[in-house]
């Protein structure tokens, strides 16, 4: 028997891997641990948590004492590690909370795991999932493989870099069992309403403006977040020790024909006039150090291991918006509160 530890699994991707190892490895253990941040919702794993193998520990990362017992306690055998501050806008107004989290709670998980895995790696493995934004920012052409160098722009992708670089460096010095991931945009159920998708679907739905940083002409690689979960199930299983795997969907958009999509599904789901959501695009100051293009090239996951993406965007962008629309109670609730300052903050006050 297995006993996987699956950190922020109540964010938006980590709830569909939990889900998907929860249903998928009915003899596996999971430990769901969470901090329950403004990004955390126990919600999104309603329909699994009274399953026999899901187990949830409400923790901090960034404690490594609370680490290390829970290591001790639990004795994992294997670590897939998603817990982080993970929105760019939140990381230029607060970047230490994003080391704090994605640097020193990453390396408390490494001491964890290296010194209650130390006697024996066998059959043990630490994933550390992480973002194609490491790699800096394209021009109009070319991909990310998984030989382009580092050269991240933000707080936010400075920080995965630098937990990317401590996961390696675990691995060369001690021996530490790791495998990584670089994964493009994900879209999907479950995200919060704070990136670019569900916030434009949640706007539209209230007819309030729809803040298009810059010209819209950056470029963005969407994923559907159950084939970014798809993956990395084959990566834990699969992957080679020590290797890292790109994840990319090919399928770029520049945001602002992406938004154009959103607008004229939206129309049609609301029984809206063609045309009437887009009225809303405003353009408003452009982010901060914004990268213009990412796109992954996912040769090496596709060749190496047989992963391929299962949906078309056209499908997986309806099903998306049809989530949204049959769960307005679950955008509500994420969307009152605290939400409301940080909305305030980064768009109307600015
Ligand atoms: P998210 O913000 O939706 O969820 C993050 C989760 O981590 C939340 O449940 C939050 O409560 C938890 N968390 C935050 N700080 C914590 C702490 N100190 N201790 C314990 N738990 C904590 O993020 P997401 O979009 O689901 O991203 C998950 C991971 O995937 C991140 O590591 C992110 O860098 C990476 N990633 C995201 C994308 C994307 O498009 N969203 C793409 C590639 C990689
Ligand atoms: O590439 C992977 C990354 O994708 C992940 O590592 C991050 O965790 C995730 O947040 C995402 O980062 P982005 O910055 O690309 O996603 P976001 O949804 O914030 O923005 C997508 C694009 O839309 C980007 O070019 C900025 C633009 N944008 C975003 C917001 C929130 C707007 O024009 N207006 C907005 O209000």
């Amino acid at each position: 028997m297995k006993k996987i530890l699956i950190t922020g699994g109540a964010g938006f991707i980590g709830s569909h891997v939990v889900r998907l190892f929860v249903t998928k490895y009915p003899d596996y253990q999971i430990y769901n641990l969470d901090k329950l941040t403004y990004a955390g919702n126990l919600a999104n794993l309603s329909d699994i948590e009274n399953l026999p193998n899901y187990h949830f520990i409400k923790a901090d990362i960034v404690d490594g004492e609370a680490m290390q017992k829970l290591f001790a306690l639990h004795q994992f055998d294997g670590v897939i590690h998603l817990a982080a501050e993970s929105h760019v806008d939140r990381s230029i107004a607060n970047p230490l909370e994003f080391v704090m989290t994605n640097v020193v709670g990453t390396v408390n998980l490494l001491n964890a795991a290296k010194f209650h895995w130390k006697d024996n790696f066998d059959g043990k493995r630490f994933y550390h999932v992480s973002t194609d934004e490491v790699y800096g920012s394209l021009g109009e052409t070319g991909y990310f493989t998984e030989e382009t160098p580092y050269d991240p722009h933000s707080p936010y992708s400075a920080s995965k870099a630098s937990s990317d670089h401590f996961v390696r460096a675990y691995h060369d010095t001690y021996g530490l069992p790791v495998v990584l991931s670089n994964c493009s945009n994900n879209y999907g159920p479950n995200q919060f309403p704070e990136k670019l998708i569900p916030l434009f679907i949640n706007n539209i739905r209230h007819n309030k403006p729809l803040p298009v940083y810059g010209k819209g002409e950056n470029v963005r690689d969407w994923l559907y977040v159950v084939d970014h979960a798809r993956a990395i199930d084959l990566i834990f299983h699969k992957g080679k020790d020590g290797e890292t795997y790109n994840i990319g969907g090919h399928n770029e958009w520049k945001n602002i024909d992406l938004i154009k999509v959103i607008c004229r599904i939206m129309d049609e789901k609301l029984g809206r006039a063609p045309g009437t959501s887009e009225q809303l695009i405003t353009y408003v100051k452009d982010r901060a150090g914004h990268d213009l293009r990412y796109a992954i090239d996912a040769g090496k996951l596709q060749h190496e291991l047989g992963w391929v993406p299962s949906l078309q965007f056209e499908e997986g962008i309806r099903l998306t918006i049809e989530w949204y629309l049959s769960n307005q109670a679950w955008l509500d609730e994420v969307t009152s509160g605290h939400y409301l300052k940080y909305y305030e903050e980064q768009y109307v006050k600015r």
